[in-house]
């Protein structure tokens, strides 16, 4: 009789186990990819994104540091043409650009060790943030450029 019960005592919690060890994966993977729309992913994962390797250089506010690393507010090149854009940071930029009457010689790093949807996601966050308004960008338009 006690043998019996520990022999179902030790199956119950085989199978409690079981049961967690199947519970926790499913888990995991719902909060890697949340299904929310486009937009608001690229808007929480970019932030993301920019605090990582951005900041350092074009600071919280993306307001730069004058004569060494540009600001993002409202400059041509934010704004602008994506292609440029998408290929700063893929490519990395040393350009001699003049912005709101500082000079930039500093080199910009290029960034493609970052994936085609980080790159999207971080420049969709300068789009639209520090006073910006520009059309998001995609991962699509990131694969396209890269390597060119
Ligand atoms: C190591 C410092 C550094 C890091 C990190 C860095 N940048 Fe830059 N960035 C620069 C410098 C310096 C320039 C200007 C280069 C030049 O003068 O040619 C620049 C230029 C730019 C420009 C074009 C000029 C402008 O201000 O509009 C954009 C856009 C830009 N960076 C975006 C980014 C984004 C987005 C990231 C992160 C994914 C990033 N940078 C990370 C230093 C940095």
């Amino acid at each position: 009789m006690n043998r019996l019960f520990t022999l179902s005592i030790t199956a119950l919690l085989i199978l409690t186990t079981g049961a967690f060890a199947q519970k926790s994966p499913v888990k995991k993977a719902g909060v890697a990819k949340p299904k929310t729309p486009m937009v608001t992913t690229g808007a929480t994962d970019g932030k993301t994104v920019y605090l990582q390797n951005c900041l350092t250089c074009h600071q919280a506010d993306g307001g730069g540091v004058p004569n060494m690393n540009p600001p993002l507010i409202k400059t041509d090149y934010v704004l602008g043409d994506k292609t440029r854009l998408i290929k700063i940071v893929l490519n990395g930029f040393n350009d001699r650009v003049e912005i709101e009457g500082e000079m930039y010689n500093n080199v910009m790093p290029s960034l493609n060790h970052l994936t085609d949807k980080q790159i999207a996601d971080v420049l969709t966050y300068v789009r639209s943030n520090f006073g910006n308004k520009a059309s998001a960008v995609s991962a699509t338009e990131v694969k396209k450029l890269r390597g060119k």
